[in-house]
């Protein structure tokens, strides 16, 4: 007879299969017991070493000291009031913070919310407001969240968008660049001007919103000339430039932000995600004026801002500062892309290694050819899991492992985790020959 315990793994997962929905789809077979920066364990005392970071969430690793300590001490004062009831110092002071290191020499104001979704749907509503026009123009392989309004603008069907519509209208796409996939800077340019034949008139546009470098579809960094042509098509037709901040933000590509890359600002940015350090924050930044185009009471929400949450992000970006996590971003991502890329001559399935600082993806297509290689990327994800070593698929084909360790990993980790992707990596060529 089987004995069957419950709580270890395989208990746990056949209690998720029965008391929660096939919907929210779960990666790994093993249940958490606890996280220390950038490993944790299972509830049967394995280890791994997190190369997901929560998808992009602790940036500074898992309970840093310093943001455990915050957290505590807000705990200790109150931990709910309704900011919009009774408001905090805290709250006004993280706004103020953002507005000064937001990209933009000019007057900014902030609002926090929960989640990116949300802070992506209230961007939109600030849009419309200030500008008294309903479209918006995304990009395919974008990803935006799962509200309506995120799914409307998500530009990847499965497992998005499958069953959920009809979305909100007045949402279009344009094709984000991707020459590796055959799409200039020029042909995207060009499409959005197509849309303003085809589809809408550009008076009617309210906003673009990309991605500085697109996250679930596939770490594809926007070139400076595209982003250079959005602002200018936008300068055009008075259309609100937003950059959805919420996976590149805090330190992932070596800058605060993403768009600090680039030499134009956007109007609106959407933050989440590594802001809190785990804790549930997100916020839209932008001109002062046109984050004042919602009427009082317009934005908001009964959580948006939790003092728990707002504490962890003061001292995240503490964090970021005092462990100078820009710059370690840059140098862990040299040291990843320059192990990738001394593996191309023994992975022929390495397409592509890219992204800036430590937002850094791999792209496997079948030897020699274009064609993504699924069940390539497949393997190493799951030879790698078996190794301890925990890593993201992403992409609209799902043929790139994207990258995002905590930037505060350890460098004995660090170097542990490359051993193991370098090993996978040869075993899976070994196995596809
Ligand atoms: C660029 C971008 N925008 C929005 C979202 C949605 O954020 P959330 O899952 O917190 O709603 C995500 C999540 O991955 C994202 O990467």
């Amino acid at each position: 007879m089987t004995v069957t315990n419950a709580n270890d793994n395989a208990g746990l997962h056949s209690r998720k299969d029965a008391a929660t929905p096939r919907g929210v789809g779960v990666m790994c077979n093993f249940y958490a017991e606890r996280a220390e920066n950038a490993e944790l364990w299972d509830v049967e005392g394995r280890r791994f070493i997190d190369f997901a970071a929560g998808i992009a969430v602790v940036n500074t690793g898992h309970r840093h000291p310093k943001i455990v300590a915050a957290i505590r001490e807000q705990l200790d004062r109150f931990t709910h009031t309704a900011y919009q009831i009774v408001p905090y110092a805290s709250y006004v002071e993280l706004a103020e913070k953002i507005n000064r290191r937001a990209p933009g020499n000019f007057p900014k104001k902030t609002a926090f919310f929960t989640t990116g979704a949300e802070a992506v749907e209230n961007a939109v509503k600030i849009a419309r407001a200030h500008t008294g026009r309903p479209g918006v123009i995304a990009f395919t392989g974008g990803f935006h969240g799962r509200t309506m309004m995120g799914m409307a603008l998500t530009g990847k069907v499965a497992p998005y968008k499958i069953g959920f519509g009809p979305f909100p209208g007045d949402v279009f796409h344009a094709p984000y660049p991707n020459p590796l996939h055959g799409v200039s800077t020029a042909d995207a340019l060009h499409a959005i001007e197509f849309l303003f034949k085809a589809d809408i008139d550009p008076k009617r546009v309210a906003a673009i919103i990309f991605e500085p470098v697109q996250g679930e579809g596939g770490f594809y960094p926007a070139p400076a000339d595209f982003v250079r042509g959005l602002r200018k098509i936008c300068d055009e037709h008075g259309i609100l430039l937003i950059a959805d901040e919420v996976q590149t933000g805090f330190a992932r590509t070596g800058k605060l932000f993403a768009m600090e890359h680039h030499d134009v600002v956007p109007d609106l940015m959407t933050i989440a995600k590594s802001l809190g350090g785990g804790m549930p924050i997100s916020g839209v930044v932008g001109r002062a004026d046109v984050m004042d185009a919602a009427a009082p009471g317009g934005l908001g929400g009964t959580y948006a801002g939790n003092p728990l949450a707002v504490a962890a992000a003061h001292a995240v970006l503490d964090v970021i500062d005092e462990e100078r996590l820009c710059d370690r971003a840059t140098a862990l991502g040299e040291r990843l892309k320059a192990k990738l890329n001394a593996l191309k001559g023994e992975v022929p399935q390495i397409a592509d290694v890219r992204g800036p600082g430590a937002m850094i993806a791999v792209e496997f297509c079948k030897a020699g050819t274009d064609q993504p290689d699924v069940d390539f990327t497949k393997r190493v994800q799951a030879r790698a899991l078996e190794r301890g070593l925990l890593l993201l698929v992403c992409g609209v084909y799902s043929n790139v492992i994207r990258f995002l360790f905590p930037l505060t990993i350890q460098e004995a980790v660090f170097d542990e985790a490359l051993g193991i992707l370098e090993e996978v990596l040869k075993e899976s060529v070994a196995v596809a020959a």
